[in-house]
């Protein structure tokens, strides 16, 4: 892997979002597998498509993000279809000074288009998504009328067309269900890669992640007969992420320190050590050599407490 690989960035933003870490993730990721790259918890899908790989398996439990997806898959979203929209929605925000955004936000609550998904990704305060007790897209403009200016709209038509290439090039299925149903459905030769919410942080309609979710979640994983990687956080300055040792001890683990960018919440404002977990051994050959030195490896069953500094 070149140390100048160049993120793909698509056209949607989630809390959590691991653009930032992706070049880290792929040089864990084994580089030759015979099998379907599986995310159960895809969000943005920033991980697979700068995984490009040929077959893919990519769920969450968030209809809005798998129709997205599906829509550019059928190609209804393209970059021609998404530009008019934008230009003509865009247009209205300015002319209305903003107060468009709620025309939009209540019409997608009513019948959840994905091309006003994209707008209110896109214009809404902090490029938060979060939805209501109901389900309901909740979060406020970002009190931008200009929001999008022409090279903002070709920015976002650009990044439709290449998630559209990568998805037009490849075998990509697109699926609305529980990690449960996506882990059971998988093969030896696949590869599955993790990013459940993390635990005790964000939590909304489509992201109510505990205890429960956390252990069912090691259950199945340690039943796998395929390669997993998983995301998780390792900890703050503040606190330690306990599950680490209660659950993920038996396994690999790579840490690495993180700053967030997205939100307004606690780990926004802090850097955050993040782990990867993984049922191999992480060969780390591609990784650029500056990457490889800011890791560090743990082997199973080391005790990740409590001399371990975070
Ligand atoms: C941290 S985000 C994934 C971020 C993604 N890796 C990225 O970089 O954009 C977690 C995702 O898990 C989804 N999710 C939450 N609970 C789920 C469940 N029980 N089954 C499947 N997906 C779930 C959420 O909708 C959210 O999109």
């Amino acid at each position: 892997m070149s140390d100048f690989y160049r993120t793909i960035v698509p056209p949607i933003k989630c809390q959590g979002i691991k653009t930032r870490l992706v070049s880290w993730i792929r040089s864990v990721a084994p580089s030759r597998f015979t099998g379907r790259w599986v995310e159960p918890f895809m969000g943005s899908g920033v991980v697979a498509f700068n995984i490009c790989p040929g077959k893919a398996i990519l769920a969450d439990s968030n209809p809005h993000v798998i129709n997205f997806y599906k829509a550019i898959a059928a190609e209804k979203i393209t970059p021609i279809s998404v530009r008019s929209f934008l230009v003509r929605e865009g247009d209205q925000l300015l002319r209305s000074n903003g107060d468009h955004y709620y025309v939009v936000r209540e019409r997608f609550n009513q019948y959840g288009d994905p091309f006003d998904f994209l707008f209110l990704n896109r214009s809404c305060f902090n490029g938060l998504m979060r939805f209501n007790k109901k389900g309901g897209f909740n979060v406020p403009f970002c009190r931008k009328p200009h929001r999008f200016a022409p090279a903002y709209i070709t920015k976002i038509c650009n990044q439709v067309k290449n998630i559209s290439n990568i998805i037009n090039l490849g075998e990509y299925e697109f699926y609305c269900q529980d990690f449960s149903t996506t882990i059971n459905n998988i093969n030896e030769e696949d590869m599955i890669y993790c990013d459940p919410p993390y635990i005790a942080r964000h939590s909304d309609y489509f992201n109510n992640w505990d205890e429960n979710n956390e252990r069912k979640l090691a259950n199945f994983l340690s039943l796998v007969s395929c390669k997993f990687i998983l995301s998780t956080w390792y900890g703050n300055k503040y606190r330690k992420n306990p599950f680490i040792d209660a659950l993920w001890s038996e396994f690999y683990m790579l840490k690495q320190d993180h700053f967030y960018h997205v939100g307004a919440s606690e780990e926004n404002r802090n850097s955050m050590t993040e782990a990867l977990i993984t049922n191999f051994e992480p060969l780390l050959y591609d990784a650029p050599s500056e990457m490889v030195e800011q890791m560090i490896l743990l082997e199973p069953g080391t005790s990740y407490t409590p001399n371990s500094s975070i």
